[in-house]
């Protein structure tokens, strides 16, 4: 995995300006905040600047990690019960502003307007009552690796994950679509658009299904949009025969990170497949936290269904 340990001369900067954002917006969903977070990511330092500059540009990875942010686990308080529970301030402010930060030197965060109620940053925390569901509030089961947003055109470029708490070590698993050998023949039936993606169990289950390729660009460097999930079996044996080699690609080059407090892992959405593994939720308040955030590497493509060039919300 490609990563990014953040040195002591690297902090010196990043604290002040985490500091003086936090303090300067109320919070990291304010359109003024949203609107300016690209110049304050100028001033991070530089060779954390080029490290994500690198990552965006020459795609060495499905996945970066950069390491070494200190969070203060008394400060950010108990790990909530549900994402909707906020309080007015947030006492991981700081925290929401450097994955920000990094994000907007991949581009700009975009959030569903029927999701989670159109937040940009959430809380994944696991939430009593949904340990048996596919969604990132489960905890009991699986949640087996997929694209996200996969439906969706407008999906997000990269999501940008950072932990504040992670206590049994619960391992976020991933895969990348360089490391996955499939024959030419294979590469040819994927490339075509016969395979139905269906809206995952966190979007409105009446959307229609989209007729899609699951690998695109490149076919010597394919990009993938996969969630055999939430996807129909294919009607000839040809495309399930191709799909489910990519499935048994995938699982043995499955790996995962059990990320640390302070780590962000940056996962490509165009280049590598999520998840995460199970695990026992306690609901008092030290359960695994994690921001998430989703990045458009071009706002424009959705502007269509979005309500003005600036908003950051898709309808
Ligand atoms: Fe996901």
């Amino acid at each position: 995995m490609l990563t990014h340990e953040l040195a002591d001369e690297e902090l010196k900067v990043i604290r002040p300006l985490v500091e003086e954002l936090a303090a300067r917006h109320r919070s990291v969903e304010e359109a003024d905040f949203l609107d300016n977070i690209g110049t304050y990511a100028q001033e991070l330092p530089r060779p954390l600047r080029a490290f994500l500059n690198m990552y965006r540009l020459t795609e060495p990875s499905g996945v970066c990690l950069i390491s070494g942010y200190p969070v203060d686990d008394a400060k950010i308080g108990k790990t909530p019960s549900h994402w909707r529970v906020k309080d007015e301030l947030s006492s991981t402010a700081e925290e929401e502003v450097f994955l920000h930060l990094c994000g907007a030197l991949l581009g700009d965060a975009i959030a569903w307007s029927h999701q989670r109620d159109g937040l940009v940053c959430q809380d994944l925390v696991p939430i009593e009552g949904h340990e048996s569901k596919m969604l990132g509030s489960g905890s009991e089961i699986t949640l087996v690796w997929h694209t996200e947003d996969a439906r969706y055109s407008y999906r997000g470029d990269y999501i940008g994950l950072m932990c504040l708490r992670n206590p049994d070590a619960v391992p976020t698993t991933y895969a990348s679509i360089d490391d996955v050998r499939l024959t030419p023949d294979q590469v040819e039936v994927l490339f075509e658009p016969r395979f139905l993606f269906r809206p995952d169990p966190s979007h409105p289950s009446d959307k229609e299904g989209e007729n899609a390729s699951v690998l695109f660009g490149d076919p010597r460097s394919p990009y993938v949009r996969f969630d055999p999930y939430c996807m129909d079996r294919p009607e000839t044996e040809e495309a399930r025969s191709a799909m489910d080699s990519l499935i048994r690609a995938i699982d043995e080059n499955l790996r995962s990170v059990a990320l640390q407090p302070g780590d962000c892992l940056f996962i490509d959405n165009y280049k590598a497949v999520h998840g995460r593994s199970s695990f026992k939720a306690r609901f008092d308040g030290t359960d695994r936290w994690l921001k998430r955030i989703n990045i458009a590497r071009d706002l424009r493509k959705s502007r269509a269904v979005r309500s003005s060039s600036t908003s950051r919300v898709v309808l």
